[in-house]
């Protein structure tokens, strides 16, 4: 495998279709706009159609000829993820499933059917959106499902006992929780693929410290430091890399994690990287799964869903 990989590294996409969650803003919209120069034709699953039009129009001026649809995605609400879902099983084909979007530690909220919001949007609503495209991505040969996860899944701790924090909420505690969820919730997945002869792969990444608005939360003493942490941080264009080379690089192998090479994986070109033990837990992956199924409604692998395995 190459050891540096960028933007130019990223192979013709002519022919594949791709969503991508959360493609308005930050590492959405740059992996968006270089999928939709190479060729893609690019679903831009976004809840805000006004924000989504304007990466539309942003990513058009760049690239006239990029093929583009608006999808109307709500991860924080069940009923937007099917009827998102239920649109985009139209397409005559799912080449890549980029599951990106995310908010971090925002104070306590609930999603429409009653989810701590982080657990909620970062992976609950894609393991729902995952599970009713599965039928889909697994129709298409060589497909990925991409899930974005963040260093700060080393802190984190499924807690099964109060998965909604409905006891007690650390902002931080619940987004590690969040993105430990997405690592569990690929390798299990991976699992599950290849136990099923499948193809598609499940992948991992992390951006890193990304100058993006995931920031918009942080707590108004932290502002004055601000400009001193983006010092420490890459653009988004930069944090998009370790995503694009998990959707795109030849070599990739289910199951792995790319994230950014330098300063404990801060900054960087995008490299293979080592999740946690705790993401590996083979107990808590399984536990995880079932609990996903009875909170979302969605079995991946019912064939009696509406579009599962
Ligand atoms: N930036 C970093 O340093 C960093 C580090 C580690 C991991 N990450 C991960 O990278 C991913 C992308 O984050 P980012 O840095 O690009 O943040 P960002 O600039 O805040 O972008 C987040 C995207 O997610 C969307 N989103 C939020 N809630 C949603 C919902 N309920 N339904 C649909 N879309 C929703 C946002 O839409 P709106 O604009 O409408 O809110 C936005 O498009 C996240 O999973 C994050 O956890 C980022």
């Amino acid at each position: 495998m190459p050891e540096t990989f960028t933007e130019a590294s990223v192979p013709d996409q002519s022919g594949r279709t791709i969503l991508i969650t959360g493609a308005n803003t930050g590492i959405g919209y740059e992996a968006a706009r270089v999928l939709a120069g190479k060729g893609a034709r690019v679903l831009l699953g976004c809840r805000s159609a006004e924000k989504a039009s304007a990466a539309r129009d942003r990513i058009r001026a760049l690239h006239p000829k990029a093929e583009m649809e608006l999808l109307a995605l709500d991860l924080g609400s069940l009923q937007s993820v099917r009827d998102a879902a239920a649109e985009a099983a139209q397409e005559e084909r799912l080449d890549l499933l980029i599951n990106n979007a995310g908010i971090m530690i925002p104070p306590r909220e609930e999603t429409a059917d009653g989810f701590e919001s982080q657990f909620g949007v970062n992976h609950l609503g894609h393991f729902a959106l995952t599970g009713l495209l599965l039928a889909k991505l697994r129709a298409t040969p060589r497909s990925r499902v991409v899930t974005v996860s963040s260093t700060a899944h080393k802190a984190g701790k499924i807690d099964f006992d109060d998965v909604h924090a409905t006891r007690s909420y650390s902002r931080q505690g619940r987004y590690s929780m969040s993105k430990l969820a997405n690592l569990l919730f690929t390798h299990e997945l991976q699992r599950r693929l290849v136990a099923a002869g499948a193809d598609t792969l499940a992948v991992a990444c992390h951006p890193g410290m990304s100058d993006t608005e995931l920031s918009r939360h942080f707590p108004s003493w932290a502002m004055p430091i601000a400009p001193l942490l983006r010092l420490m941080t890459q653009s988004p264009a930069m944090g998009a890399l370790p995503t694009l080379r998990a959707a795109t690089d030849p070599e990739v192998v289910g199951g792995e994690y790319y994230g950014p090479s330098r300063r404990f994986e801060l900054v960087g070109p995008p490299v293979r990287v080592r999740p946690n033990a705790a993401s590996r837990d083979l107990e808590v992956a399984r536990r995880l799964w079932d609990l996903s199924i009875e909170l979302t409604g969605v079995d991946p692998e019912s064939p009696a869903g509406p579009a599962g395995v």
